[in-house]
């Protein structure tokens, strides 16, 4: 997202704008909250476990 994303317009985004568009995309996608809040370093770690 923070190299291509907005297509138009790449690079816009900041750690918030990119974590708050992350975590929406997850929570529109039925994955469900983990134990520690979501950071932008976790961001490249996450894991989701099958459901
Ligand atoms: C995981 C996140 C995202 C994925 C996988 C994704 C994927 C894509 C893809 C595949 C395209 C079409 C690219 C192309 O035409 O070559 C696109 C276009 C676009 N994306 Fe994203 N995107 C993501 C996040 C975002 C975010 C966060 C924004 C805005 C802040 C954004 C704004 C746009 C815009 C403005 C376009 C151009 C739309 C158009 O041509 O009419 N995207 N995106």
């Amino acid at each position: 997202m923070r190299e291509h994303m907005p297509r138009t317009v790449p690079g816009v985004l900041n750690d918030r704008t990119d974590l708050a568009a992350a975590s929406y995309l997850l929570s529109k996608n039925g994955v469900p909250t983990g134990e520690t809040e979501l950071t932008i370093g976790s961001t490249w770690t996450i894991r989701i476990a099958s459901r």
